[in-house]
């Protein structure tokens, strides 16, 4: 297989995981903002944002330019991180330790934030004990995450299935500050459909 453009580390590729990404970041303008990437693992946005500037953090860096932070510090405001416009976190949110911590620092410094999470379904004890051997550490609902986040004047514009037709539980969400919507919306609608997630 080749490699794909833009990958500059010698990590595997798997297209299993990166499809979860892609359709995140095809809810985002494709503009040269800076976007800061939560728990980047492998750093498979890397191989999408391009030429944007492309900040990825973790607390187990993979790549030599990711940056080595807690997220749950950076929510308790005990550390900082570069300027950015964009916040993305895909299939880290169920492991901190303060959700709303996070999404409230979110709020006060970006204007995007796109974010993945396998939301609670229900209260029967196989789904409890399933997010439990996972070490999930948080259970709202979608209904729950998206009051939290209009609790901090982030609104919730786009929720929709991580892998359509499937089974599972795990959403997409795209919440926008109330100051950055209607240019979100401009650039959305102007966005070449071919970066352009169907029904955004
Ligand atoms: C399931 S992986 C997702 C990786 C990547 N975002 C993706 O979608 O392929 C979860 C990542 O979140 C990171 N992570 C979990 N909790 C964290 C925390 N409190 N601070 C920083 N990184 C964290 C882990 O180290 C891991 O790389």
């Amino acid at each position: 297989m080749n490699e794909p453009v833009g990958r500059t580390y010698d990590i595997p590729y798997d297209d299993r995981w990166s499809t979860r990404v892609e359709r995140m970041y095809a809810l985002l303008p494709h503009d040269n903002t800076p976007i800061i990437d939560f728990g980047a693992g492998e750093c498979h946005l890397r191989h999408f944002v391009k030429d944007r500037p492309y900040h990825p953090v973790d607390q187990q860096p993979l790549a030599p330019d990711v940056l080595t932070i807690d997220i749950d510090d950076w929510a308790r405001g005990t550390v900082d991180l570069v300027d950015a416009k964009v916040a993305f976190c895909s299939g880290v949110l169920e492991y901190l330790n303060d959700l709303e911590a996070f999404i409230h620092r979110v709020s006060t410094s970006f204007d995007l934030f796109v974010f993945s999470f396998n939301v609670f379904c229900g209260d029967h004890m196989i789904e409890t004990e399933v997010r439990e051997k996972r070490l999930w550490k948080n259970h709202h609902t979608t209904g729950q995450l998206t009051v939290l986040c209009e609790q901090f004047d982030l609104r919730v514009e786009v929720v929709k299935k991580s892998k359509p037709h499937s089974t599972d539980f795990e959403y997409i969400f795209l919440a926008v500050s109330r100051k950055a919507r209607n240019q979100w919306l401009e650039a959305m609608q102007s966005q070449p459909r071919d970066q352009k997630n169907e029904n955004f």
